[in-house]
């Protein structure tokens, strides 16, 4: 069993309470390797910001959990090295699937977790919720739980359409479980198709397709219920087009990749909403780079001659959610 704390991590808890209290959100980035990991401490060192490192399942197989939880604790002294004297760095694992891979990351050093029982039917999310925060919280790692189902993959489990969470329900879950946070569902959705092209609106000066916006008036009335609960967003990823069109510039194929629009997340960050998932987005941004490098230096082999110019992108990229979208610089 090893604690968190021994690492240098922190939960959730306080970094929430002062993000809602302050009208900021915490940002939630994935990582999968040392450039995306690096590029990340860069920026929230850089910036103050508290951060929070998201494990995922494809993650765990892609790169080993032991290897990213070591990763993990590197990077509090990398953060150190930089000049953060005192990182505010949460190690927390995204789409939990079952009470076991719950566990077994707490064991290992994770100092949140995510139970995602949005599949199940109400009272066996409750019921596996509830059981993982029992044994969560007697190791002080912090839980978020799950109501409402988002369009998209969420790992194993897919849905044709979203399921809006219903704010009817949210105190009893709340209360029945314990959970540290909720995720919600409000038309946020995973991955870099959000929408179909027949759910847009086109702009027509752009040519670009616009999405629909979120659906704040459930918000608003799951906030009526909870008030000053913590509310997690996932599928969050804005979805960059001048990202998209590098890509497609330097031989992708990404047709009609739409986000949802920062102007709304910012809406949705001074809300009681406190966490922000982003992945699909840091994609985006190693890609561009990486084509970008191939399309343009063709005899070059070297890998740190395209993983560094991704690791500027992706740096940029957070640096920018950071200060323009969530507003969570100089908050640690
Ligand atoms: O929630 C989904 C995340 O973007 C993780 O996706 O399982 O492909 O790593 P992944
Ligand atoms: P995006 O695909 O929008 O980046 O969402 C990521 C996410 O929600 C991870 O849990
Ligand atoms: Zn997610």
């Amino acid at each position: 069993m090893i604690n968190y704390k021994d690492l240098g991590l922190v939960n959730t808890r306080e970094m929430f309470k002062k993000a809602v209290d302050g009208g900021y959100a915490i940002p939630a980035f994935n990582f999968n390797n040392m450039e995306q990991l690096q590029a990340i401490i860069m920026a929230a060192a850089e910036t103050k910001s508290p951060v929070i490192l998201q494990v995922s399942k494809g993650a765990r197989q892609y790169a080993n959990q032991t290897l990213l939880r070591y990763m993990a604790e590197g990077a509090v002294e990398y953060a150190k090295e930089l000049g953060w004297e005192k990182p505010q760095i949460v190690l927390h694992l995204d789409h939990g699937d079952s009470f076991e891979t719950c566990k077994s990351c707490i064991d290992m050093g994770f100092s949140s977790v995510m139970i995602d029982g949005s599949h199940l039917p109400y009272e066996e999310n409750v019921a596996l919720t509830k059981k993982v925060v029992e044994y969560a919280h007697q190791f002080d790692v912090t839980v978020e739980g799950e109501l409402g189902v988002l369009a998209g993959v969420e790992d194993e489990v897919s849905a044709e359409e979203s399921h809006y969470t219903k704010p009817e329900e949210v105190v009893d879950f709340v209360t029945k479980t314990g959970c540290d946070s909720l995720a919600i569902s409000i038309g946020t959705s995973h991955g870099a198709f959000k929408f179909t092209p027949e759910q847009c609106t086109l702009d027509p000066q752009s040519g670009r397709l616009v999405p629909p916006p979120l659906a704040f008036d459930v918000l608003a009335a799951i906030e009526e219920q909870l008030p000053g609960f913590p509310i997690v967003l996932h599928g969050s990823s804005s979805v960059p087009q001048d990202e998209v069109d590098t890509i497609n510039k330097y031989g992708g194929a990404l047709k009609a990749a739409v986000g949802i629009p920062e102007e709304q997340l910012r809406k949705a960050s001074q809300s009681a909403v406190c966490k922000i998932n982003i992945d699909s987005d840091s994609r985006l941004a190693m890609t561009a780079a990486v084509r970008e490098v191939f399309a343009n230096k063709p005899a070059e082999f070297d890998p740190r001659k395209y993983l560094g110019p991704a690791r500027d992108n992706m740096k940029k990229l957070y640096i920018h959610k950071i200060k323009e979208v969530l507003g969570s610089d100089n908050k640690a």
